[in-house]
């Protein structure tokens, strides 16, 4: 039992197969830069407080510096038998500076340990995965700013439906990863929270002062129970939930991208760079990124189940259930952040086939809706037109044709209501821009909104 710090109530050594089974630090170790800096925080917080000597203090620190260098330099030899981040530190400490090195863990427990520098990690990259949204949200603007006059189809039940910009389509999903840093943001609320000074589960005997602890780095609250600082991770749970929604939106936007850059498709075309070949069929040319973004989502959902799971049913406190928190939470954090940021290049370099698109939304009937609007302006009641231009359109499919090139006598068949000017009300830009409400797809409107969105951005 030479080099365990919790070894004294211990006769026998630890079975070997069960080291390697409790160990976390082949995963954890990635929080030694946060555990390093909480338990500077701390220590100053103990020599302030009177727990320990100032010039105990400083040496601690210094020592603690000096692993964060060995660490980062390739030098610091993890341990298994060690079983944790915490405790490797902390080995080490003592080796380093002797028993005064003992002295860092007054009046702390790994269990506040750990919450705390999980708190700290994911307050990083939450910083970071909002900066990665915006790259994002400005490359899809600049998308649809560059690209304000095609007109594409939109689509309900994967039919076409009625004709839209697709700057419009494009804003769509921009509003889609708004709310997602919207909940970023909600979620950082409740993660930038200081646990220490809870202790094991009970708070602890030694007069300590966490406030200060929190300012010193930098947390805007301190948790308010002890039992429930060391047993909480629903800042975890709420973050990956959030991650999911985000995987979710970027999983539709992806399988947009596969199915539009398809022959048949034929409206966008993704650059080659972001795409792959296939190792028989010569011709191909693989929608790779957004297949593997739609791919990665089912991760993203495991991890949420998965870390749902382990919190389920737990009995106050810490239990070592918990530990099992941290491969779900890194593995998030790096597929969330790969994501985003593949695909605010890929964003940049898709083309817009515009020939193809001229002619596809010609097709499909899309403005029969407009068809059936103009025989409300000329009196009728919406069902009984929906009707007459239902009529209109089964004879067209019938007889091979598009409701824009059948006669106006053809078309009075069905309702003596049509004039000339039903040619020009039925085209696709008429079409569009008479939507021109807030919200609607009109081209004066998605200016505006986009205009709207770059201040917006300027002033963020
Ligand atoms: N490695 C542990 C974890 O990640 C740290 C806390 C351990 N606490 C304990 N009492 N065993 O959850």
């Amino acid at each position: 039992m030479k080099n365990k710090p919790w070894s004294g109530r211990f006769e026998k050594e630890t079975d070997k197969l069960v080291e390697e089974f409790t160990a976390s630090i082949p995963c954890d170790k990635r929080l030694y830069k946060q555990d390093i800096e909480g338990s500077i925080a701390h220590c100053l917080m103990l020599a302030r407080c009177g727990i320990i000597k100032m010039a105990e203090a400083k040496r601690i620190v210094r020592g603690l510096k000096g692993i964060r260098r060995e660490i980062e330099d390739g030098k610091f030899k993890f341990d298994i038998s060690l079983e944790d981040i915490h405790m490797n530190i902390e080995k080490r400490l003592i080796d380093k500076i002797g028993p005064v090195g003992g002295k860092l863990h007054t009046a702390r427990s790994r269990n506040d340990q750990v919450a705390l520098d999980i708190r700290l990690y994911l307050r990083d990259e939450i910083g970071e995965i909002i900066k990665l949204i915006k790259i994002l949200k400005k490359s899809i603007v600049r998308k649809a700013r560059d690209n304000i006059d095609i007109i594409m189809p939109g689509y309900t039940h994967l039919q076409m439906a009625q004709p839209v910009l697709f700057s419009h389509y494009l804003l769509a999903y921009y509003d889609m990863f708004e709310r997602d840093e919207q909940r970023f943001t909600d979620v950082l609320k409740r993660v930038n929270v200081m646990p220490l000074g809870s202790a094991a589960l009970a708070g602890t005997n030694y007069p300590i002062d966490r406030k200060y602890v929190a300012k010193l780095l930098g947390f805007l609250q301190i948790t308010t129970n002890s039992m429930d600082a060391v047993g909480d991770r629903d800042f975890s749970i709420e973050f990956i939930s959030a991650s999911a929604v985000l995987m979710m939106h970027l999983s539709r936007l992806s399988e947009e991208l596969i199915i539009w850059s398809t022959f048949e498709f034929g409206f966008i075309e993704l650059d080659d760079s972001f795409c792959t070949g296939s190792s028989i069929m010569p011709q191909k040319k693989n929608p790779d990124v957004p297949e593997l973004v739609r791919g990665k989502t089912g991760r993203v959902y495991g991890n949420l189940m998965s870390l749902l799971t382990v919190m389920k049913s737990l009995p106050l406190a810490y239990n070592k259930d918990m530990q099992e928190d941290k491969e779900p939470l890194f593995d998030t954090v790096d597929t969330i952040k790969a994501s985003l940021l593949i695909y605010s290049k890929m964003i940049n370099t898709i083309k817009f086939k515009r020939e193809r698109l001229k002619d596809v939304v010609k097709c499909g009937f899309m403005t029969a809706t407009d068809m059936a609007d103009y025989l409300v302006m000329k009196g009728l009641p919406f069902r009984g037109a929906h009707e007459m231009v239902g009529k209109a359109v089964f004879y067209c499919i019938k007889n091979n044709r598009l409701l824009s090139d059948l006669t106006l006598s053809e078309l009075q068949r069905f309702s003596k209501k049509f004039k000339r000017d039903i040619f020009n009300y039925i085209k696709v830009e008429n079409s569009v821009n008479r939507k021109d409400i807030i919200g609607g797809t009109a081209k004066k409107q998605v200016l505006k909104r986009i205009a709207e969105i770059e201040k917006a951005m300027k002033c963020s």
